[in-house]
């Protein structure tokens, strides 16, 4: 099948999370099983600096520049070139970002009238579906986050160039803002998200952000796929970033790595101390609140463990993640910042990576801890529930910790949970083996589009 797919980040180009990792994985996983894909995505600052292959293409409609890189067979990466709006050193958070990504999409929708299938992807790209209503193609519309609307006052609508009948309740209009989210979802053919329980939990007022109704609204056409993890990227055997390799047939190596990883963040080289771990952007989602009350309680009680934090984002929670490690230096270590390599040593050198996320639409960080051996302590919610099999369920299957009441109590008590299963090595070995050994590549997710796509696609004009 030809394939076009828009995403506003695409790892290695750009990425503030896991919309990069998940686009830049599906399209190279498509690509590999003999599909022609092609990914669109803006040509922001610095990557022309960083990837010197790209090839002028010519000219977009609205005028912009395109350039394109072939990473690899079948795959080629379309970037949309406009100074004005992607030149900045953030990729979302201005003022103009409904004109930015108006222009984007307007640009993707030129670029997809030859393709058999034009999948966009989150709100930055929800208008390229409205604005291919007449064009024979099937559209697939995925939400990877449907906390991110892209809602905007209503006088946005018009550089949409769309008829004035898409302002409506039935169509774009939210609340009298004009929402792109809405759009992707109301026009597309099909609407996916990342995980069947974040699907299930969209129709719900707790979960579907001011949507519910319209997530009802579609049907069977609102179907969850699980995202998948792209292990050449993500692995322990053949990765630059870490102190040692292992894997589940030789797992000597993760001591190693945990060792490197206390010298690098400063904390004590204890070998026999619990290591926990999290990376997050610092957003409501993410549950740091409650990872914070949970610590503070830990530490208070006289617990004996490690933590290793990095993230950045809402200043608040920054300042109080830095605060954490102030007061206990010997016990917590924690890095504001963006940083890729400490986030493949963090996820090598932990013990437990917990993810007490109040929503997670997929998250990538459980599936990467799993075959990273850092057994995961999750929040029953989302893509977290459908990927982590608790001890509950038997040290044959049981692959980490998952608790459900979104508290810093509840989170203790998982947490206390993962170090009464640190004291058993034996069975936390089994447990971690079961993890390193789950696959969740590709493949899965592949063929499940690959049927999908059949359902929609259009007879060639
Ligand atoms: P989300 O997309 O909601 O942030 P995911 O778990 O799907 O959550 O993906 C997050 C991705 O972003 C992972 O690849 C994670 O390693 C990466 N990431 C998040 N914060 C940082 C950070 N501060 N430094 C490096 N990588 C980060
Ligand atoms: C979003 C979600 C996250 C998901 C990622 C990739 O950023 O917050 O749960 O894993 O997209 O689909």
């Amino acid at each position: 099948m030809n394939i076009l797919h828009a995403s506003s980040e695409v790892f290695p180009y750009s990425k503030t999370g896991g919309l990069a990792d998940a686009t830049a994985a599906l399209a190279r996983a498509q690509a590999a099983a003999g599909h022609t894909v092609t990914l669109v995505t803006p040509l922001y600052r610095s990557i022309r600096d960083a990837f010197p292959g790209l090839e002028p293409l010519g000219q977009a409609e609205p005028p912009a520049r395109v350039w394109r890189l072939e990473p690899e067979p079948n795959l080629t990466v379309l970037f949309v070139d406009q100074p004005e709006w992607f030149d900045r050193d953030r990729l979302y958070g201005h003022a103009d970002d409904a004109e930015r990504f108006i222009f984007f999409s307007k640009c993707v929708s030129r670029l997809a009238k030859r393709t058999e299938i034009v999948h966009a992807h989150d709100w930055q790209s929800g208008l390229v579906m409205p604005l291919l209503t007449d064009v024979p193609v099937g559209k697939v519309f995925t939400i990877h986050n449907a906390a991110y609307q892209g809602r905007f006052p209503a006088d946005k609508f018009e550089l949409t160039g769309l008829p004035e009948s898409f302002f409506d309740w039935r169509q774009l209009e939210f609340h009298g803002d004009v929402s792109f989210l809405k759009g992707g979802i109301v026009c597309a053919d099909l609407v996916t998200t990342v995980s069947p329980r974040y699907a299930r939990e969209l129709l719900t007022k707790e979960y579907g952000c001011g949507l519910k109704g319209v997530f009802q609204s579609r049907g069977d056409a609102l179907v969850g796929v699980l995202n998948g993890v792209d292990y050449t990227e993500w692995n322990t055997t053949d990765n630059p970033h870490l102190a040692a390799a292992y894997s589940g047939d030789s797992p000597g190596g993760k001591a190693a790595n945990k060792h490197a990883l206390q010298r690098e963040l400063g904390l004590p080289e204890l070998v026999d101390v619990p290591l926990l771990g999290n990376i997050s952007r610092f957003t409501d989602q993410k549950g740091i609140d409650i990872l914070l009350g949970a610590l503070e309680e830990l530490l208070g009680g006289g617990v004996v463990f490690q933590f290793v934090g990095l993230g950045s984002g809402d200043p608040l929670l920054e300042q109080a993640m830095s605060g954490l490690a102030k007061r206990h230096p010997d016990r917590v270590a924690v890095q504001i910042g963006y940083d890729t390599g400490l986030a493949h040593r963090i996820e090598a050198g932990s013990d437990f990576y917990v993810m007490p996320s109040r929503f997670e639409p997929c998250g990538l960080n459980q599936l990467y801890s799993l075959r990273y051996g850092s057994v995961p302590v999750v929040r029953a919610t989302g893509g977290l529930d459908d990927s982590v099999i608790d001890l509950g369920q038997g040290d044959a299957l049981a692959t980490g910790i998952k608790f459900t009441d979104y508290s810093a109590e509840a989170l203790g008590q998982a947490l206390g949970r993962a170090l009464a299963l640190y004291a058993r090595p034996k069975r936390l070995a089994k447990v971690r083996d079961n993890g390193m050994r789950a696959d969740f590549s590709w493949g899965q997710t592949t063929a499940e589009y690959e049927r999908l796509y059949a359902k929609i696609k259009k007879p060639a004009a």
